[in-house]
């Protein structure tokens, strides 16, 4: 790593000039379901999200993806704004129901022409494509069959990731297997407030292996078909947990979380295989042994080229055995279900600081410890982050335009704590901005705003934020300015 510059007297002296090194990838990020609308057009059938978003009660207010930012039809223009933003890298994901409609089968060729046509569309303008096969919208007729709680969709999964990379690899240099599994395992199965919506401990666990299996085997079916020189990466929301006090229980606590948040992952994926405690914590919820067969852990420790991280905001944790009114504030959701199975009695606190619209505290520092703790127990993993950002209550003035200087600052905080970690050793390819547009928060609908760019949902109207332009800057000058100290993460 040359060019970084160290959090040191002399970075400080100067007025406040970041560098990262050359080649740094800064891009954006969206996912399928959240953007594309045509939930019906070209043959593509419901996932798992048409389903639960279209069922009465799950997602606030009743919104659907069914139209969303619209982006099937208008890609070409949001492309186009990625382009006078100068961003060199786009990070979409492809939805499996538009490519095979029924999880099975041979290809719909009209689902995979559109991502033909968006890539050679990025192509055309000099933007890195950054392919993920799945964002969570699983063919409704595989959650039908048992969804992610059976070793059927980890088989069907692989024969989509080799249909995929078949059509694009020539053209696509960066695949994601899964977009954080945590999340379609346990918030999906577990707390339900994500699809298929189902709240069985057991079938959370069994999910979180077959999301396991499924990358293991999507990486063998990507190499098989890819070019040697593709980067192949899983992306996780790793849990930067911190415990509330340095009591025993409540260390007890954070080990648990960190087990069933992170390590159920990490574990088998970078060749550990299942922690002993998670094994613990959880054995009397499923049977392992039946559930990890033979060879599952070789496959799924194939090895990647990348690691996507996914932060936002810190996970506070505590013992809760003693308490009457369980705190329960873990940034997921509110359910009456957990998504911890074997820590139910864990307590989740807000973490001190101020918030953004989605009630998650802004904490630029938790953000460097996690990447210097997957850099220091995997030397030589190289990362991305995939994902940074925040909501905010944006709106257009009468001027026309979105004034959004807390996102600024909290880009800001983000981007010099990466930086950081690059200055003390840490190999950080790129930086993903969640999110391209204003899109479709899942259960949250169409209320918060993660967008750099302003999406009036009546018109499809797309006005860049202030935050777009700063961050636009960022990019092309490879570098972060105007920082005071305390905004660097420290
Ligand atoms: C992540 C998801 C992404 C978006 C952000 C806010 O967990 O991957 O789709 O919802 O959170």
């Amino acid at each position: 790593m040359t060019a970084v510059h160290s959090h040191s007297a002399e970075a400080a002296a100067s007025p406040a000039a970041l560098h990262f090194p050359p080649g740094f990838v800064w891009g954006s990020a969206t996912a399928a379901y959240q953007i594309e609308g045509a939930a019906a057009e070209d043959g593509r059938t419901p996932s798992i999200w048409d389903t639960f978003s279209h069922t009465p009660g799950r997602v606030l207010n009743g919104d659907t993806g069914d139209i969303a930012a619209d982006h099937y039809h208008r890609y070409q223009d949001d492309v186009a704004l990625m382009s006078d933003l100068g961003l060199g890298a786009y990070r979409f994901s492809i939805s499996w129901s538009r490519v095979q409609p029924t999880g099975r089968g041979p290809a719909v060729q009209r689902g995979l022409d559109f991502y033909r046509r968006l890539v050679d569309e990025l192509l055309a303008k000099g933007i890195t494509p950054v392919a993920t096969l799945y964002h969570w919208d699983l063919p409704q007729e595989l959650e039908d069959a048992g969804g992610w709680t059976v070793r059927q969709t980890p088989e069907r999964f692989a024969e989509y990731a080799e249909i995929v990379a078949g059509a694009l690899g020539d053209r696509v240099p960066y695949w994601t297997t899964l977009n954080e599994p945590w999340c379609s395992a346990f918030l999906g199965y577990g707390s339900g407030v994500h699809a298929p919506g189902r709240t069985e401990p057991e079938s959370a666990l069994k999910a979180a292996h077959h999301l396991n299996l499924a990358h293991g085997r999507a990486i063998g079916a990507l190499r098989s078909v890819l070019p040697a020189t593709a980067q192949t990466s899983i992306t996780l929301n790793l849990h930067q947990v911190r415990a509330f006090s340095q009591s025993a229980a409540d260390l007890d606590a954070a080990r648990r979380i960190d087990a069933v948040g992170n390590r159920v992952f990490l574990g088998p994926i970078l060749g550990d295989g299942y922690p002993a405690d998670l094994l613990a914590d959880t054995g009397h919820l499923v049977d392992w042994d039946a559930l990890v067969r033979p060879g599952d852990l070789e496959e799924i420790a194939r090895p990647i080229d990348l690691l996507g991280v996914n932060y936002y905001t810190p996970t506070l944790v505590s013992d809760g055995r003693e308490s009457t009114d369980l705190p329960r504030n873990d940034g997921h959701g509110a359910s009456d279900y957990s998504p911890w199975p074997g820590s139910e009695h864990v307590a989740f606190h807000l973490s001190p600081g101020e918030t953004t619209a989605m009630n998650w505290a802004v904490d630029a520092s938790a953000l460097y410890d996690l990447l210097m703790r997957v850099h220091h127990e995997h030397p030589d993993l190289p990362m991305m982050v995939t994902e940074n950002g925040a909501a905010y209550d944006d709106y257009v003035s009468p001027e026309g335009t979105v004034s959004d200087p807390r996102r600024i600052a909290y880009l800001r905080g983000h981007l010099s704590a990466v930086h950081r970690a690059l200055a003390d050793g840490a190999d950080i390819r790129g930086y993903f901005l969640w999110s391209l547009l204003d899109n479709f928060e899942w259960s949250y609908g169409y209320s918060k705003r993660f967008g750099a760019v302003y999406v009036d949902f009546g018109t499809q109207r797309r006005v860049p934020k202030q935050s777009a332009h700063w961050y636009a800057e960022v990019a092309r000058t490879n570098a972060l300015r105007g920082l005071s100290e305390e905004a660097d993460g420290s």
